[in-house]
């Protein structure tokens, strides 16, 4: 069952007796709400911990969900290092459009700094200011239409994107990512930890990189009170894809069991 540190209601807080720029997350968090209700569920993926398999977790659960005939997004919120386009093979023109048009890729719409960025061998060096700007523009202005599910590519840390995201986004909960090691789960653990700070649900924990005994998983969910949502064994193929632009679930049966198992235990 999903954890939650409590709900935070907005409503219910006395607006004469705050700080303003407390007032003004509020304010924003308001507007973001309304400008996402098109969007049925939105789900964060994220460990603090860098390397473990988010953007492989996120893309591969995108598609799966697609392909059981869901409308699915996913929102890059790694601004500096963006590495969905590059996990789905995109290589296109940058959209001109504003209010930004997402990509679509296989029936999956995609919005990421990298997409406007031709030179993908040119680092992206901005200050957090500029990386919440950019962030905050992907959830405010992005034409997603209607979605059934909005599918969040955490970077790694637990500063600007990811405070940004637990502030500001009405999200479902955190789908967290670790790997057998105890430093993986270790800086996972934090990561759920601040998200029930934020009062936000933890969805279950993916072990990623699996010898086929929940090692990691077991451990960042019985720390943090979830469950484990499944298991992906490290995998070659899985790395080969991803650097060839193709998306294993859409590439091989038992990758997309495996993954089917996780999005199955995650909408029930
Ligand atoms: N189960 C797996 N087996 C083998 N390689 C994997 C697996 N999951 C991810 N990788 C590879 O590990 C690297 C890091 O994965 P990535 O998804 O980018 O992690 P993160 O987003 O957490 O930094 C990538 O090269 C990816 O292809
Ligand atoms: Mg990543």
């Amino acid at each position: 069952m999903a954890q939650t540190g409590g709900e935070f209601n907005p409503e219910n807080i006395d607006r004469s007796k705050i700080d303003p720029s407390f007032l003004a997350v509020i304010r924003q968090r308001e507007e973001l709400k309304s400008k996402l209700s098109g969007i049925k569920h939105k789900i964060g993926v994220y460990s603090a911990k860098g390397g473990v398999g988010k953007t492989t977790t996120a893309v591969n659960l995108a598609y799966a969900l697609s392909s059981m005939g869901f409308k699915v997004g996913i929102l890059d919120a790694d601004i500096d290092t963006p590495n969905v386009t590059y996990f789905v093979g995109y290589k296109g023109e940058p959209p001109r459009d504003y209010p930004l048009k997402p990509i679509e890729v296989g029936g999956v719409k995609i919005i990421s700094t990298a997409m406007f960025f031709q030179d993908s061998g040119k680092p992206i060096i901005w200050r957090g200011p500029m990386l919440t700007k950019m962030l905050k523009e992907f959830f405010a202005d992005t034409q997603w239409g209607e979605l059934d599910y909005l599918i969040i590519d955490l970077p790694p840390g637990s500063s600007d994107s990811p405070l940004t995201i637990m502030q500001l986004i009405p999200l479902d909960g955190f789908v967290l990512v670790t790997t057998p090691q105890h430093i993986a789960a270790i800086n996972t653990i934090k990561s759920g930890t601040m998200a029930k700070k934020f009062g936000l649900a933890l969805l279950g924990v993916v072990e990623n990189m699996s010898s086929g005994t929940p090692k990691g998983a077991s451990e960042v969910a019985e720390s943090l009170g979830c469950d484990v949502l499944g298991m992906i064994k490290a995998d070659q193929r899985i790395a080969d894809f991803s650097d060839e632009g193709k998306v294993a679930v859409l590439e091989d049966s038992r990758i997309k069991e495996a993954f089917i198992d996780i999005v199955k235990r995650l909408i029930s």
